[in-house]
């Protein structure tokens, strides 16, 4: 366990060892513990978190905004309209200031190109911790969520299952790559084989596929890219099926959206679902297109744990607070 965590960014899960993931999860799950039981945890009393918010969000907000209250301290939203920085004001002058008012900050920022550079730059001066809430390249509160789910669900005993992350079929709007890039790469430091699926035209970006394979090599466990969902499904242990955009292959956002409409034959129904393991369990980050890239059988079936996902956003970010602030 490692705990001298204090003021350490968390960007990428690149940047954190195993030992110190591990220390959050663990944490993640005493305070879970202590919620269930009605334990106080005032950890961050009189502490302020603060959240930029670029774009909108249901779990990622609310997890941050009522775990600050469970820890006893307070989350303020904040938006670009909200602030100077649709006025300008640039990420050094904004996080010295909020720095001087408050012990946190997260960011999201998920523009092609931008948000992840925007959210380094603020660590760089930043003299609190800065904690991405998502950005064009990685969604690291997602995959610390996802990675506690997994552990929980299969009692700790996750090493050798395969974990496929698979593209579907959701036409109305072109999602982040963020969220299998962050699952790609951090399965396979938890002893996973790794399956990724998608058409050709949805690849993600090739510098995070060769930290991936290197996360492989290094743990000595498979990771391996398909372009059939039938193939990616079968015997698998964890299915994550979600959309992401075809944006390494076109920057025009129509371009991206008829591609969608190619592929209308990548969801996730039971059928698929029968070629998993008996013990299959269901994944998605939310927000998914029910009954469209995913069936309603699925969804709200035996082998989903969807809301016990989304549950796990509070624990984990709970820990990440109260571990670097
Ligand atoms: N999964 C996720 O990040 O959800 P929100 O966009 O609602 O925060």
């Amino acid at each position: 366990m490692k705990t001298m965590l204090k003021g350490k960014h968390c960007i990428t899960l690149q940047d954190w060892n195993r030992e110190e993931i591990e220390t959050v999860l663990d944490l993640a799950l005493e305070l879970k513990r202590q919620k269930a039981l009605g334990i106080p945890h005032h950890l961050l009393k009189d502490k302020t978190f603060f959240m930029l918010f670029f774009e909108e969000s249901t779990r990622t907000r609310n997890a941050f905004e009522a775990g600050m209250t469970q820890l006893g301290g307070h989350a303020h939203y904040l938006t670009p309209s909200q602030t100077q920085i649709d006025h300008g004001e640039g990420p050094k002058d904004t996080v010295e200031v909020l720095a001087r008012y408050g012990h946190g900050i997260g960011i999201r920022n998920c523009t092609l190109g931008v948000g992840n550079r925007y959210m380094r730059e603020m660590a760089r001066w930043a003299k609190i911790p800065v904690i991405n809430m998502q950005c064009d390249i990685y969604h690291p509160t997602q995959a610390l969520a996802d990675i506690l789910t997994i552990k929980e669900k299969f009692s700790g005993d996750v090493k050798g299952r395969k974990f496929v992350i698979s593209w579907t079929y959701a036409p109305r709007y072109v999602r982040p790559l963020s969220m299998p890039q962050s699952l790609v790469l951090l399965m396979s430091r938890f002893g996973m084989d790794v399956t990724l699926a998608h058409p050709p035209e949805f690849k993600l970006m090739p510098d995070i596929i060769k930290q991936a394979e290197a996360n492989a090599e290094a743990a000595g466990v498979r990771f391996e890219i398909v372009h059939d969902m039938e193939e990616a499904f079968k015997d698998a242990d964890i299915v994550y099926p979600k959309s992401w955009g075809a944006l390494m292959h076109t920057p025009v956002e129509r371009e991206a959206l008829d591609l969608i409409e190619k592929y209308p034959e990548w969801v996730c129904d039971q059928r698929k679902m029968n070629l998993t393991k008996p013990w299959s369990i269901y994944m998605h980050c939310m927000p998914a297109d029910r009954g469209v890239e995913v069936t309603e059988e699925v969804m709200d079936g035996p082998r989903s744990v969807i809301y016990d996902q989304a549950e796990n956003r509070l624990h984990a970010q709970k820990a990440l607070m109260a571990l670097t602030m």
